[in-house]
């Protein structure tokens, strides 16, 4: 077999064999085909596309590249969620506690923030001693121990997958259905989990902006897994503000840890318990959707699913001390944003705000940078609230950093009109 075969023949608009799929892959990781001959194969992929089969071929190719989590001796079914990013989603650090509170074997391998999304092991870190680096067998042993761990990436998890996104960030070939959905599988299919929620975020927030591009994805994605003998749902969730009010590392956790003690917003619970109920019923730890989200609700107001989240801080050398007073981990700084009109909140553009936090020093803009952990946003408001001239819109927590800059981009994120809007949230299941 010789490359340039390979990327005629996708140029010329034919379907590659799982054969031909996995030399490219095992030669590429292995560094025995150029990265030129990469980014051309890439290119022709970007035009012509691919199918439904070659796309799961470049997911399980991408999965052996390197290391599978082996988790069977954690006995049950073992579950993971993945979002494909948006602003304020904080889900994972809920859902996890929730679903280990309730009897579910929680397992999982989470990534950094890049860009206007945060990361949850970024989100983690800003809990004064959380270590968020494990060796497999402690993962394991956790789980087995306290039902739920949340580490970053350990091992070599799908190493091809890692140079190729590399090699797509700087080729203009990120935005393509089925790479996207072959790279997230490959490390989800990695990851060991038997049951797994995907929650495609849909909306200008988001990487999908349309629900027809995200319905795509959504279904591409289901398919991989399915073949690959996992039990998958994927939910279709808005993005079109940000997710809950606080947008910035320990700012999110101090809103995950009011979630967790019942007291957290309308949307991010009901993103929350969505996915939840899914996995709950895959688990078999309900008997019916319905049953499942009453589960969720009650363990959410009853202080257990708090008090599995203060065990997971502690199992991963987390000062539970500083999470009795989540306040002291902000940024002490504030600067109030005021409203100049009155009326009703119809836009709150989820890139803006999670440019702004970024800017403020929350997120990184490359993969070097350093986070700060206690700076972000607030936002006092979502769409569809009522407010009069001079309320506060969002309050920024603020070190020395893009100040200005975040400030202007607030303003210009909340859009204020005469017209009530309400929009959906959960958008589409899809099974
Ligand atoms: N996230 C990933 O992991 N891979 C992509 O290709 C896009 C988003």
């Amino acid at each position: 077999m010789h490359m340039i075969d390979l990327i005629s023949k996708k140029r010329d608009g034919f379907p590659l064999t799982q054969q031909e799929i996995q030399y490219i892959i095992h030669n590429y990781t292995q560094g025995l085909i150029p990265d030129y001959q990469m980014s051309a194969f890439l290119m022709a992929v970007y035009f012509q596309k691919m199918t439904n089969e070659e796309a799961t071929y470049l997911a399980l190719a991408m999965r052996d590249s390197g290391d599978v989590i082996d988790l069977s001796s954690i006995p049950g079914i073992k579950v993971d969620k993945h979002s494909t990013g948006g602003v304020g989603d904080k889900v994972t650090l809920i859902l996890g506690p929730l679903l280990a509170s309730l009897g579910a074997k929680f397992a999982k391998m989470s990534g950094r923030g890049l860009g206007h999304t945060g990361g949850t092991i970024d989100k983690l870190e800003s809990i004064p001693g959380y270590q968020v680096e494990r060796s497999v067998e402690d993962f394991i042993a956790q789980v087995n121990e306290i039902g739920i761990a949340v580490v970053g990436q350990s091992g070599d998890v799908a190493p091809a997958d890692k140079k190729l996104y590399a090699l797509r960030d700087v080729t203009a070939t990120v935005d393509v259905i089925p790479l996207i959905a072959s790279s997230i599988m490959s490390k989800k299919l990695a990851s060991g989990a038997d049951a797994i929620v995907l929650d495609v975020k849909v909306g200008h927030g988001a990487f999908m902006k349309t629900e027809e591009e995200a319905v795509k994805l959504a279904e591409l994605m289901v398919s991989i897994g399915r073949l690959a003998g996992k039990k998958m749902t994927a939910i279709l969730t808005g993005m079109d503000e940000p997710l809950g009010h606080k947008i910035g590392n320990a700012l999110e956790v101090y809103e995950a840890i009011e979630t967790l003690q019942g007291r957290g917003p309308k949307d991010l619970v009901e993103v929350t318990v969505t996915i939840g109920s899914h996995l709950m019923l895959d688990s078999n730890l309900a008997i019916s959707l319905d049953d499942a989200k009453q589960k969720l609700y009650q363990a959410l107001n009853d202080g257990s699913a708090y008090k599995k989240f203060l065990e997971l801080a502690k199992a991963q050398g987390g000062d539970i001390n500083a999470l009795k007073d989540p306040e002291a981990l902000l940024a002490k700084k504030r600067i109030a944003i005021l409203s100049d009109k009155e009326g009703y909140i119809t836009d709150i553009n989820a890139l803006d705000i999670g440019k702004a936090a970024m800017r403020l020093g929350a997120g990184r803009e490359t993969k070097e940078d350093q986070v700060l952990l206690d700076v972000g946003v607030d936002l006092h408001v979502k769409i569809g609230h009522y407010i009069k001239k001079g309320d506060t819109l969002a309050t920024l927590y603020v070190r020395d950093k893009g100040i200005e800059e975040a400030s202007n981009l607030i303003k210009h994120a909340i859009v204020i009109g005469k017209e009530h809007k309400d929009i959906p949230l959960i958008k589409r299941t899809i099974k």
